[in-house]
């Protein structure tokens, strides 16, 4: 999170806005904890260019808990649910296994074979007419594969509603959210803190549960709560807003999409500039968040872990999933981190 945030959260932490307490001691049906969730819902609306059609949803759980939400409350009237997923790395793939829990879930595409390095065209996706739902995971955090936009599959005939989890590069860049049905992201990335999800839905994907669908995730009843159906996790949400605040004083999204393609391109030319580090994913799939590499010559990672931690570099080693190092550049990065890690990568390519 970005040190201003902090600071704030610092500042306010005894007393709010004079108030006399902390957000943590706020009843969330206090006027004054209503006041910041409404600022922080008519704030999302506008940084991240929601349109009137779509509801804004705070919601516990992470986003795993939406692998559940999303079959539960994209369902047949009998309460059937049948999702199409696109596996294009870890996240997905996990989408595919968890939501078949409370669907019944077909592969329309797996990246696997390729080895998760590139997608195919949705013109070659093998999606069912009449699917309740088709799920694609728009920024891969572990195999570093990016949406740079959604598909159009109504122009492929593929009337189905798109489901995108954007946990992991929500708010990086403008967001066109005409085509899809649901969109949800957990905010412990790019905006803020964890225990809250963020779940955007179209109106008419709000109605359309399962009779199983609990409470606290049927999309519909946590609309119509203004998302305060149980007590939610109020400190998570002010930090949310702080977050939200801080993307504005930044300039926005736009603001994000510049900075964010500026550090990933210096960080990818330095990678492919040299001959110890390489990041196998197409360049035309490249994430601009999550810059996963390997070193190409064997038994150097700990040295190179142990001499970034010396340096205050941290964080470097990869998802056990899939091992060797990654880089996360989320919003709150600065090009000046990019740039240490860098003239990092590059001392060390030399000495060794
Ligand atoms: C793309 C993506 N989806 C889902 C998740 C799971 O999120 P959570 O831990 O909030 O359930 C993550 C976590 O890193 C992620 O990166």
């Amino acid at each position: 999170m970005p040190p201003e945030v902090l600071a704030q959260a610092a500042a306010d932490m005894l007393d709010w806005h004079g108030q006399g307490m902390s957000v943590l001691e706020m009843s969330h049906r206090g006027a004054a904890f209503e006041s910041i969730l409404q600022q922080v819902l008519s704030d999302v609306r506008e940084l991240l260019a929601v349109p009137p059609e779509m509801a804004v949803l705070l919601l516990p759980g992470g986003a795993s808990l939406q692998n559940s939400a999303v079959p539960l409350n994209l369902a047949a009237p009998n309460g059937t649910s049948r999702g199409d997923v696109v596996v294009t790395g870890h996240w997905s793939q996990k989408t595919a296994k968890s939501s078949a829990r409370h669907a019944d879930v077909h592969v329309a595409h797996h990246g696997g074979a390729d080895g998760f390095t590139h997608v195919a065209p949705a013109s070659q996706w093998q999606w069912r007419q009449g699917a309740d739902w088709l799920h694609l995971c728009g920024n891969e955090t572990i195999h570093g594969l990016e949406f740079d936009q959604w598909p159009n599959l109504a122009a492929l005939g593929c009337h189905t509603p798109l489901v995108i989890d954007c946990s992991s590069h929500i708010a990086s860049r403008p967001m066109d959210w005409s085509g899809v049905a649901v969109a949800y992201a957990g905010t412990q990335k790019n905006l803020g803190p964890a225990g809250l999800t963020l779940v955007l839905v179209r109106q008419d994907c709000l109605d359309r549960a399962s009779p199983h669908c609990p409470e606290v995730l049927h999309y519909a009843a946590q609309a119509q709560a203004n998302s305060l159906l149980n007590t939610p996790p109020t400190y998570s949400m002010y930090l949310l807003g702080l977050m939200l605040q801080w993307l504005r004083d930044q300039g926005g999204t736009q603001a994000m999409a510049e900075r964010n393609a500026q550090k990933a391109q210096l960080l990818y030319r330095c990678i492919d500039d040299s001959a110890l580090y390489h990041n196998a994913v197409d360049p035309a799939w490249r994430s601009r968040m999550n810059v996963p590499f390997t070193l190409t010559q064997p038994g150097l990672d700990e040295a190179f872990l142990a001499g970034a931690q010396a340096q205050g570099l941290l964080n470097l080693k990869g998802h056990k999933a899939v091992g060797g190092m990654r880089a996360s550049l989320y919003n709150a990065m600065p090009l000046a981190g990019v740039q240490a890690l860098v003239a990092y990568m590059q001392a060390f390519e030399q000495s060794h």
